[in-house]
Protein backbone atom coordinates (compact mmCIF):
# COMPACT_ATOMS: atom_id res chain seq x y z
CA UNK A 1 0.00 0.00 0.00
CA UNK A 2 1.24 3.47 -0.50
CA UNK A 3 1.30 5.17 1.96
CA UNK A 4 0.94 9.01 0.45
CA UNK A 5 -2.79 7.31 0.04
CA UNK A 6 -5.80 5.95 1.51
CA UNK A 7 -6.00 2.11 1.69
CA UNK A 8 -7.12 0.84 -1.95
CA UNK A 9 -6.70 -3.25 -2.82
CA UNK A 10 -4.78 -3.38 -6.26
CA UNK A 11 -7.02 -5.48 -8.59
CA UNK A 12 -4.39 -8.72 -7.92
CA UNK A 13 -5.23 -8.74 -4.24
CA UNK A 14 -8.87 -8.27 -5.17
CA UNK A 15 -8.87 -11.64 -7.10
CA UNK A 16 -6.80 -13.76 -4.37
CA UNK A 17 -9.21 -12.14 -1.90
CA UNK A 18 -12.47 -13.21 -3.08
CA UNK A 19 -10.75 -16.64 -4.33
CA UNK A 20 -9.48 -17.28 -0.81
CA UNK A 21 -12.39 -15.80 1.52
CA UNK A 22 -15.52 -15.65 -1.18
CA UNK A 23 -17.80 -12.44 -0.92
CA UNK A 24 -18.80 -10.09 -0.07
CA UNK A 25 -15.23 -9.68 2.41
CA UNK A 26 -14.45 -6.80 4.33
CA UNK A 27 -11.23 -5.99 4.12
CA UNK A 28 -10.15 -4.04 7.11
CA UNK A 29 -6.13 -1.81 7.63
CA UNK A 30 -5.14 -1.35 10.77
CA UNK A 31 -1.97 0.82 9.56
CA UNK A 32 -4.94 3.08 7.94
CA UNK A 33 -6.62 3.30 11.10
CA UNK A 34 -3.24 4.31 12.84
CA UNK A 35 -2.22 6.22 9.72
CA UNK A 36 -5.48 8.85 10.78
CA UNK A 37 -4.82 8.88 14.18
CA UNK A 38 -1.69 10.33 13.81
CA UNK A 39 -2.50 12.83 11.27
CA UNK A 40 -4.88 14.42 13.49
CA UNK A 41 -2.42 14.05 16.91
CA UNK A 42 0.61 15.38 14.30
CA UNK A 43 -2.02 19.00 13.49
CA UNK A 44 -3.95 19.22 16.16
CA UNK A 45 -1.90 18.16 19.11
CA UNK A 46 -3.35 19.22 22.02
CA UNK A 47 -6.43 17.29 20.72
CA UNK A 48 -7.15 14.19 23.25
CA UNK A 49 -9.08 12.26 21.09
CA UNK A 50 -12.50 10.19 21.63
CA UNK A 51 -13.13 7.92 18.83
CA UNK A 52 -16.82 8.19 18.33
CA UNK A 53 -17.10 4.29 18.13
CA UNK A 54 -20.68 4.64 16.42
CA UNK A 55 -19.05 4.74 13.14
CA UNK A 56 -17.26 1.16 13.36
CA UNK A 57 -16.82 -0.66 16.89
CA UNK A 58 -15.18 -3.41 14.76
CA UNK A 59 -13.13 -5.18 17.78
CA UNK A 60 -9.30 -5.12 15.56
CA UNK A 61 -10.10 -0.98 15.09
CA UNK A 62 -11.07 -0.84 19.32
CA UNK A 63 -8.29 -2.57 19.98
CA UNK A 64 -6.06 -1.01 17.71
CA UNK A 65 -7.24 2.49 19.26
CA UNK A 66 -7.32 1.05 22.63
CA UNK A 67 -3.09 0.53 22.07
CA UNK A 68 -2.61 3.88 20.35
CA UNK A 69 -3.67 5.44 23.73
CA UNK A 70 -7.49 6.97 22.49
CA UNK A 71 -9.86 7.72 24.27
CA UNK A 72 -13.73 7.43 23.01
CA UNK A 73 -16.63 8.84 22.34
CA UNK A 74 -20.15 6.54 23.69
CA UNK A 75 -23.43 6.70 23.14
CA UNK A 76 -24.98 3.79 25.03
CA UNK A 77 -24.92 1.28 27.59
CA UNK A 78 -24.02 -1.21 25.22
CA UNK A 79 -21.00 0.51 23.56
CA UNK A 80 -20.02 1.77 27.26
CA UNK A 81 -20.06 -2.08 28.29
CA UNK A 82 -18.10 -3.35 25.51
CA UNK A 83 -15.32 -1.01 26.21
CA UNK A 84 -15.36 -1.83 29.77
CA UNK A 85 -15.31 -5.24 28.96
CA UNK A 86 -12.02 -4.73 26.68
CA UNK A 87 -10.39 -3.67 29.96
CA UNK A 88 -10.94 0.39 29.19
CA UNK A 89 -11.13 2.66 32.20
CA UNK A 90 -14.00 5.00 32.50
CA UNK A 91 -11.81 8.04 32.20
CA UNK A 92 -11.18 7.34 28.66
CA UNK A 93 -14.79 7.49 27.59
CA UNK A 94 -17.66 10.48 27.41
CA UNK A 95 -20.89 9.96 27.06
CA UNK A 96 -21.67 11.96 24.11
CA UNK A 97 -25.31 11.66 23.52
CA UNK A 98 -26.97 14.61 24.64
CA UNK A 99 -30.34 12.53 25.34
CA UNK A 100 -29.87 9.72 27.65
CA UNK A 101 -31.36 6.40 28.70
CA UNK A 102 -31.27 5.34 32.20
CA UNK A 103 -29.54 2.01 31.37
CA UNK A 104 -27.00 4.33 29.83
CA UNK A 105 -26.53 6.28 33.25
CA UNK A 106 -26.60 3.35 35.06
CA UNK A 107 -23.85 1.91 32.95
CA UNK A 108 -21.79 5.22 33.24
CA UNK A 109 -22.16 4.77 37.66
CA UNK A 110 -21.07 1.20 37.13
CA UNK A 111 -18.08 1.50 34.45
CA UNK A 112 -16.99 4.99 36.57
CA UNK A 113 -17.53 7.31 33.59
CA UNK A 114 -18.30 10.50 34.60
CA UNK A 115 -18.03 12.61 31.46
CA UNK A 116 -21.22 13.81 29.65
CA UNK A 117 -23.01 15.78 27.42
CA UNK A 118 -26.22 17.67 27.87
CA UNK A 119 -28.40 19.95 25.98
CA UNK A 120 -31.66 20.38 28.16
CA UNK A 121 -32.79 21.39 31.60
CA UNK A 122 -34.56 17.57 31.60
CA UNK A 123 -31.25 16.14 30.80
CA UNK A 124 -29.72 17.51 34.38
CA UNK A 125 -32.29 15.82 36.42
CA UNK A 126 -31.38 12.61 35.08
CA UNK A 127 -27.82 13.09 35.28
CA UNK A 128 -28.24 14.22 38.80
CA UNK A 129 -30.54 11.30 39.58
CA UNK A 130 -27.89 8.39 38.71
CA UNK A 131 -24.50 10.40 38.33
CA UNK A 132 -24.35 13.21 40.73
CA UNK A 133 -20.99 13.52 40.57
CA UNK A 134 -20.88 13.66 36.42
CA UNK A 135 -18.34 16.28 34.98
CA UNK A 136 -20.86 18.01 32.18
CA UNK A 137 -20.21 19.51 28.96
CA UNK A 138 -23.31 21.94 27.36
CA UNK A 139 -23.35 20.47 23.79
CA UNK A 140 -24.10 23.67 21.64
CA UNK A 141 -26.19 24.13 18.61
CA UNK A 142 -24.15 25.34 15.54
CA UNK A 143 -26.16 25.47 12.43
CA UNK A 144 -23.99 24.26 9.49
CA UNK A 145 -26.36 23.59 6.61
CA UNK A 146 -23.03 22.24 4.30
CA UNK A 147 -21.90 19.37 6.44
CA UNK A 148 -22.83 16.13 4.49
CA UNK A 149 -24.62 14.95 8.24
CA UNK A 150 -25.94 18.04 9.66
CA UNK A 151 -26.50 16.93 13.44
CA UNK A 152 -27.19 19.86 14.67
CA UNK A 153 -31.44 19.73 13.60
CA UNK A 154 -31.51 16.86 16.25
CA UNK A 155 -28.86 18.02 19.13
CA UNK A 156 -27.27 21.17 20.70
CA UNK A 157 -28.58 24.04 23.08
CA UNK A 158 -29.45 27.94 21.10
CA UNK A 159 -26.90 29.71 21.94
CA UNK A 160 -29.31 32.13 23.95
CA UNK A 161 -30.13 29.24 26.75
CA UNK A 162 -26.41 27.87 27.07
CA UNK A 163 -25.33 30.03 29.97
CA UNK A 164 -28.64 29.84 31.86
CA UNK A 165 -28.83 25.82 31.19
CA UNK A 166 -25.07 26.05 32.37
CA UNK A 167 -25.92 27.33 35.64
CA UNK A 168 -28.61 24.88 36.15
CA UNK A 169 -26.55 22.04 35.81
CA UNK A 170 -24.04 24.17 38.60
CA UNK A 171 -27.11 24.99 41.26
CA UNK A 172 -28.00 21.20 40.34
CA UNK A 173 -24.63 20.33 41.82
CA UNK A 174 -23.11 19.32 38.28
CA UNK A 175 -19.32 19.74 37.84
CA UNK A 176 -19.85 21.96 34.56
CA UNK A 177 -16.64 22.13 33.03
CA UNK A 178 -17.40 22.88 29.60
CA UNK A 179 -18.85 23.28 25.64
CA UNK A 180 -19.01 20.77 23.09
CA UNK A 181 -20.39 21.18 19.57
CA UNK A 182 -20.29 19.28 16.52
CA UNK A 183 -20.25 20.62 13.39
CA UNK A 184 -21.77 17.96 11.41
CA UNK A 185 -20.74 14.89 9.54
CA UNK A 186 -18.49 15.62 6.90
CA UNK A 187 -17.39 19.10 7.17
CA UNK A 188 -14.93 19.92 4.46
CA UNK A 189 -14.03 23.35 5.34
CA UNK A 190 -12.37 24.93 8.53
CA UNK A 191 -15.21 27.42 8.84
CA UNK A 192 -17.53 25.70 10.80
CA UNK A 193 -15.63 24.68 13.24
CA UNK A 194 -13.91 28.44 13.27
CA UNK A 195 -17.55 29.82 13.41
CA UNK A 196 -18.38 27.40 16.47
CA UNK A 197 -15.11 28.65 18.50
CA UNK A 198 -16.29 32.24 18.05
CA UNK A 199 -19.73 31.41 19.81
CA UNK A 200 -18.05 29.33 22.34
CA UNK A 201 -15.16 31.64 23.14
CA UNK A 202 -18.03 34.22 24.13
CA UNK A 203 -19.67 31.68 26.24
CA UNK A 204 -15.92 30.84 28.06
CA UNK A 205 -16.49 34.72 29.03
CA UNK A 206 -19.69 35.09 30.01
CA UNK A 207 -19.83 31.92 32.04
CA UNK A 208 -16.42 33.40 33.85
CA UNK A 209 -18.01 36.26 34.71
CA UNK A 210 -21.06 34.73 36.06
CA UNK A 211 -18.97 32.96 38.64
CA UNK A 212 -17.87 29.58 36.13
CA UNK A 213 -14.34 28.61 35.82
CA UNK A 214 -14.60 26.15 32.52
CA UNK A 215 -11.79 24.12 31.57
CA UNK A 216 -12.71 21.88 28.63
CA UNK A 217 -13.07 22.55 25.17
CA UNK A 218 -14.71 19.31 23.36
CA UNK A 219 -14.51 20.18 19.16
CA UNK A 220 -16.12 16.98 18.42
CA UNK A 221 -16.20 15.17 15.15
CA UNK A 222 -17.13 15.72 11.58
CA UNK A 223 -13.53 15.63 10.30
CA UNK A 224 -13.66 14.63 6.18
CA UNK A 225 -12.47 11.32 4.22
CA UNK A 226 -11.87 11.69 0.60
CA UNK A 227 -14.66 11.54 -1.49
CA UNK A 228 -15.03 11.57 -5.68
CA UNK A 229 -15.66 15.51 -6.71
CA UNK A 230 -15.48 16.83 -3.34
CA UNK A 231 -12.20 19.60 -2.61
CA UNK A 232 -10.82 19.61 0.83
CA UNK A 233 -7.09 19.89 2.47
CA UNK A 234 -7.55 18.32 5.54
CA UNK A 235 -3.80 19.39 6.85
CA UNK A 236 -4.27 22.60 6.23
CA UNK A 237 -8.09 22.76 7.91
CA UNK A 238 -6.65 21.51 11.26
CA UNK A 239 -3.86 24.00 11.03
CA UNK A 240 -6.54 27.00 11.03
CA UNK A 241 -8.56 25.03 13.48
CA UNK A 242 -5.17 24.30 15.50
CA UNK A 243 -4.09 28.11 15.03
CA UNK A 244 -7.11 29.47 16.69
CA UNK A 245 -7.51 27.28 19.45
CA UNK A 246 -4.17 28.55 20.34
CA UNK A 247 -5.28 32.12 19.70
CA UNK A 248 -8.43 31.75 21.63
CA UNK A 249 -8.47 28.91 24.16
CA UNK A 250 -4.96 28.76 25.90
CA UNK A 251 -4.57 26.62 28.69
CA UNK A 252 -8.08 24.96 28.16
CA UNK A 253 -8.27 21.13 27.54
CA UNK A 254 -9.10 20.55 23.96
CA UNK A 255 -11.07 17.52 22.80
CA UNK A 256 -12.00 16.23 19.84
CA UNK A 257 -14.62 12.87 18.83
CA UNK A 258 -13.83 11.78 15.38
CA UNK A 259 -15.88 8.85 13.91
CA UNK A 260 -15.34 8.78 10.22
CA UNK A 261 -12.16 10.49 9.83
CA UNK A 262 -10.33 7.25 12.22
CA UNK A 263 -12.41 4.13 10.52
CA UNK A 264 -13.84 5.46 7.02
CA UNK A 265 -10.70 5.08 4.57
CA UNK A 266 -9.12 1.72 6.91
CA UNK A 267 -12.18 -0.76 4.93
CA UNK A 268 -11.70 -1.80 1.42
CA UNK A 269 -15.69 -3.75 0.73
CA UNK A 270 -15.25 -6.74 -2.09
CA UNK A 271 -18.33 -7.25 -3.41
CA UNK A 272 -19.49 -9.87 -6.79
CA UNK A 273 -22.16 -9.85 -9.19
CA UNK A 274 -24.85 -12.42 -8.83
CA UNK A 275 -27.03 -11.25 -11.50
CA UNK A 276 -27.96 -9.57 -14.30
CA UNK A 277 -31.22 -8.12 -15.83
CA UNK A 278 -32.29 -5.13 -17.87
CA UNK A 279 -35.63 -3.43 -16.84
CA UNK A 280 -36.52 -0.48 -18.28
CA UNK A 281 -33.89 -0.26 -21.13
CA UNK A 282 -31.26 -0.16 -18.37
CA UNK A 283 -28.87 -2.67 -17.26
CA UNK A 284 -29.44 -3.95 -13.66
CA UNK A 285 -26.81 -5.21 -11.71
CA UNK A 286 -27.87 -7.07 -8.24
CA UNK A 287 -24.98 -7.74 -5.79
CA UNK A 288 -24.32 -10.34 -3.19
CA UNK A 289 -24.11 -7.05 -0.64
CA UNK A 290 -26.74 -4.44 -0.31
CA UNK A 291 -28.42 -1.88 1.37
CA UNK A 292 -29.42 -4.21 4.63
CA UNK A 293 -25.20 -4.65 4.47
CA UNK A 294 -22.60 -2.67 4.02
CA UNK A 295 -25.03 -0.50 1.69
CA UNK A 296 -26.71 0.39 4.65
CA UNK A 297 -24.37 3.63 4.48
CA UNK A 298 -27.06 4.83 1.67
CA UNK A 299 -29.61 4.99 3.86
CA UNK A 300 -28.65 6.40 7.18
CA UNK A 301 -25.48 7.98 5.68
CA UNK A 302 -26.78 8.96 2.43
CA UNK A 303 -23.25 8.16 0.87
CA UNK A 304 -22.57 7.87 -2.56
CA UNK A 305 -20.20 4.88 -2.56
CA UNK A 306 -17.44 4.80 -5.53
CA UNK A 307 -17.38 1.42 -7.74
CA UNK A 308 -14.78 0.18 -8.95
CA UNK A 309 -14.69 -2.68 -11.84
CA UNK A 310 -11.12 -3.17 -13.00
CA UNK A 311 -12.52 -4.16 -15.79
CA UNK A 312 -11.44 -2.46 -19.52
CA UNK A 313 -13.18 -0.89 -22.16
CA UNK A 314 -14.62 2.42 -23.09
CA UNK A 315 -18.12 1.82 -23.20
CA UNK A 316 -19.49 3.75 -20.23
CA UNK A 317 -23.35 2.68 -19.39
CA UNK A 318 -25.77 4.05 -16.81
CA UNK A 319 -26.80 1.26 -14.42
CA UNK A 320 -29.28 0.46 -11.79
CA UNK A 321 -27.17 -1.68 -8.54
CA UNK A 322 -29.09 -3.27 -6.55
CA UNK A 323 -28.57 -5.74 -3.73
CA UNK A 324 -29.28 -9.72 -2.90
CA UNK A 325 -32.62 -9.51 -0.59
CA UNK A 326 -35.61 -10.41 -1.74
CA UNK A 327 -36.67 -6.86 -1.02
CA UNK A 328 -37.77 -4.04 -3.69
CA UNK A 329 -36.19 -1.68 -1.37
CA UNK A 330 -32.90 -3.02 -1.23
CA UNK A 331 -31.45 -0.78 -4.99
CA UNK A 332 -28.48 1.06 -4.00
CA UNK A 333 -28.31 2.74 -6.96
CA UNK A 334 -29.92 4.18 -10.35
CA UNK A 335 -27.99 5.64 -13.13
CA UNK A 336 -24.50 5.10 -11.99
CA UNK A 337 -21.85 4.74 -14.44
CA UNK A 338 -20.44 1.75 -15.10
CA UNK A 339 -18.27 -0.37 -17.44
CA UNK A 340 -21.13 -3.45 -18.50
CA UNK A 341 -20.74 -6.06 -16.19
CA UNK A 342 -21.53 -9.80 -16.20
CA UNK A 343 -22.43 -12.67 -13.26
CA UNK A 344 -18.94 -13.05 -11.33
CA UNK A 345 -17.16 -9.81 -11.50
CA UNK A 346 -15.68 -8.47 -8.74
CA UNK A 347 -16.11 -4.80 -7.75
CA UNK A 348 -14.13 -3.11 -5.08
CA UNK A 349 -15.72 0.04 -2.76
CA UNK A 350 -12.74 1.12 -1.03
CA UNK A 351 -12.78 4.00 2.06
CA UNK A 352 -16.06 2.12 3.17
CA UNK A 353 -15.26 1.78 6.89
CA UNK A 354 -17.44 4.52 8.75
CA UNK A 355 -21.35 4.16 9.30
CA UNK A 356 -21.67 1.08 6.95
CA UNK A 357 -20.70 -2.84 8.66
CA UNK A 358 -21.88 -0.55 11.70
CA UNK A 359 -25.60 -0.73 10.80
CA UNK A 360 -25.51 -3.78 8.89
CA UNK A 361 -28.27 -6.40 9.28
CA UNK A 362 -28.95 -10.00 9.11
CA UNK A 363 -32.36 -9.23 7.06
CA UNK A 364 -33.62 -12.18 4.90
CA UNK A 365 -31.30 -14.21 5.97
CA UNK A 366 -27.79 -12.95 4.63
CA UNK A 367 -24.91 -13.00 6.40
CA UNK A 368 -23.32 -9.63 7.27
CA UNK A 369 -20.39 -9.31 5.66
CA UNK A 370 -16.96 -11.47 6.84
CA UNK A 371 -13.86 -9.15 7.80
CA UNK A 372 -10.51 -10.12 7.86
CA UNK A 373 -7.51 -7.56 8.86
CA UNK A 374 -5.02 -6.76 5.82
CA UNK A 375 -2.25 -6.62 7.53
CA UNK A 376 -2.71 -10.65 8.99
CA UNK A 377 -3.16 -11.61 5.84
CA UNK A 378 -1.52 -10.53 3.06
CA UNK A 379 1.90 -12.14 3.25
CA UNK A 380 -0.22 -15.41 2.80
CA UNK A 381 -1.58 -14.24 -0.44
CA UNK A 382 2.08 -13.00 -1.87
CA UNK A 383 1.05 -9.56 -2.92
CA UNK A 384 2.63 -6.43 -1.81
CA UNK A 385 1.08 -4.57 1.09
C1 LIG B 1 -21.70 13.34 19.56
C2 LIG B 1 -20.99 12.84 18.37
N1 LIG B 1 -19.65 12.89 18.37
C3 LIG B 1 -18.94 12.43 17.32
C4 LIG B 1 -19.57 11.88 16.21
C5 LIG B 1 -18.72 11.40 15.07
O1 LIG B 1 -18.87 12.21 13.97
P1 LIG B 1 -18.02 12.02 12.66
O2 LIG B 1 -18.15 10.61 12.26
O3 LIG B 1 -18.59 12.97 11.68
O4 LIG B 1 -16.60 12.38 12.99
C6 LIG B 1 -20.97 11.85 16.15
C7 LIG B 1 -21.64 11.34 14.98
O5 LIG B 1 -22.82 11.11 14.91
C8 LIG B 1 -21.70 12.34 17.27
O6 LIG B 1 -23.03 12.31 17.30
Amino acid sequence: MNRDKVFKLERESVEKLAEKYGSPLLVLSLKQIEANYMCLKTYMPRARVFYAIKANPHPDILKTMIKLGSSFDVASDGEIRTLHDMGVEGERLIYANPVKTTGGLQACRECGVSKMTFDSASEIEKIKAICPDATVLLRLRIDNSSAHVDLNKKFGAAREQALSLMLKAKEAGLDIAGIAFHVGSQTVSADPYLHGLDIARELFEEAEAAGLKLRILDIGGGFPIPEPKVRFNLPEMLKQINARLDEDFPGIDVWAEPGRYICGTAVNLITSVIGVNERGGQPWYFLDEGLYGTFSGVIFDQWDFKLISFKEGEERVAATFAGPSCDSLDIMFRGKMTVPLEVGDLLLVPSCGAYTSASATTFNGFGKAQFVVWEDICASLAVAE
